[in-house]
């Protein structure tokens, strides 16, 4: 956020940003739930909506992942939220207590951490590198001197993009569930994956005692609609209700009217071109970094980032993005919010703007660097 301010000003000034430093699609919603949102505004009340979502939504969502993973989900088993953002402080809240340990992948979304311990849970950071795809493994877990309240996964992950493999997610939810252990699986970054790392695994095809976290942000192209949801165990259920009704009521009733929409096959179609495009932007980055001199990066199986090392350019990644901005107008994230131990030396590329602002940025940081090192 403090990249977006320092880029917002270089556009005031310069008026030459490209900002890859956001995680977010750089499209509006699909045509069909635009469409809807208007008739809504004219047919709806947008009163309050009933507290877990309205049951067409619900039931859309349902559909979504019988027909996406094969599994049976009803409508009683999502809970829709204000984001993921709202569903993970609601899923923390219900399900640990203050004191609680809670074990998440570093790298990772820096928001499990910051949320987790604002409500007095004990972090507990599985050091996660290259060796495990930078994701958290069932020796790590055997690895703790006590099973933990709860276990954060995130695949396609940000900021690295790396996927868990469907046989690991199996095994850790296994593993979780033999153990008393909450998995949580970040599934927000589903549908944007490359290779062959179709389809992708759900947690809920192992253990209907995990919590599925998805949203309408990232694949769907709707991140400021402020709407997620949940697959939720029903002995959880009671908890999430009390406890969303008396924080936020319900979720966006507007967005939920036209979220229906967006597993429209026709919504499909244009996202999945979205997909390709992020499908060229990435192949253009992992083979331009490279020629920069960044040749140390993460494999990016899915989202829309590139997380490389840059320990040969800094030990101080905040320091190097602001100058990178100054220099070139090109706004990246350091490391350092993901990674507090290893972060300094780490940035995130965001690859979900346009292909001629990739190619562009390339140039400038090639410009930039060469100038650096004398070329
Ligand atoms: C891994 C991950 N989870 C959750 C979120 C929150 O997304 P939202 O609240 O928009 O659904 C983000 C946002 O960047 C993310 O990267």
């Amino acid at each position: 956020m403090d990249v977006w301010k320092a880029a917002a000003e270089r556009a005031r000034t310069h008026g030459d940003v490209i900002v890859l430093a956001a995680g977010q699609p750089s499209t509006p919603a699909p045509a069909p739930v635009l469409r809807a949102t208007k008739a809504a505004l004219d047919a709806e009340l947008l009163g309050y909506t009933e507290t877990f979502g309205t049951h067409e939504l619900r039931e859309a969502i349902a559909g979504h992942h019988r027909a996406g993973y094969g599994i049976e989900v009803s409508a009683d088993d999502v809970v829709v939220t204000t984001g993921s953002s709202g569903a993970f402080t609601l899923i923390f809240l219900a399900a640990f207590d203050i004191g609680d340990t809670v074990a998440v992948a570093r790298p990772g979304y820096p928001a499990y951490r910051n949320t987790l311990s604002a409500l007095g849970c004990r972090v507990i950071e599985l050091d996660c590198g290259a060796q495990t795809r930078y994701q958290p493994t069932v020796e790590m877990l055997e690895a703790l001197p006590e099973p933990p309240a709860g276990l954060i996964v995130a695949s396609p992950a940000n900021p690295t993009g790396t996927m868990i493999t469907p046989d690991e997610l199996a095994a850790l939810a296994r593993w979780c569930d033999a153990h008393g252990t909450l998995l949580i699986s970040d599934e927000i970054y589903h549908g944007i994956v490359y290779g062959d790392h179709t389809p992708t695994a759900t947690a809920w095809q192992t253990s209907r005692e995990s919590v599925v976290i998805g949203s309408v942000s990232k694949y769907f192209s709707m991140t400021g609609w402020r709407l997620g949801w949940m697959l939720v165990p029903p002995g959880l259920r009671p908890a999430l209700q009390r406890l969303a009704s008396n924080m936020t009521v319900c979720p966006p009733a507007i967005s939920q009217y036209a979220a229906v929409h967006a597993f429209d096959p026709e919504s499909r179609a244009e996202l999945d071109g979205h997909v390709r495009r992020y499908a060229r932007n990435r192949a253009l980055l992992l083979e331009g970094l490279p020629e920069l001199g960044l040749t140390d990066l993460a494999p990016a199986d899915g989202a829309f980032y590139a997380y490389a090392d840059i320990s040969h350019l800094t030990d101080n990644s905040t320091r190097w993005c602001a100058d990178v901005l100054a220099g070139t107008g090109v706004a990246l994230a350091p490391g350092i919010d993901f990674d507090t131990r290893d972060g300094s030396h780490t940035v995130r590329l965001s690859f979900a703007g346009a292909t001629a602002d990739i190619e562009e940025a390339l140039v400038r940081l090639g410009r930039y660097l060469d100038a650096r090192v004398g070329k």
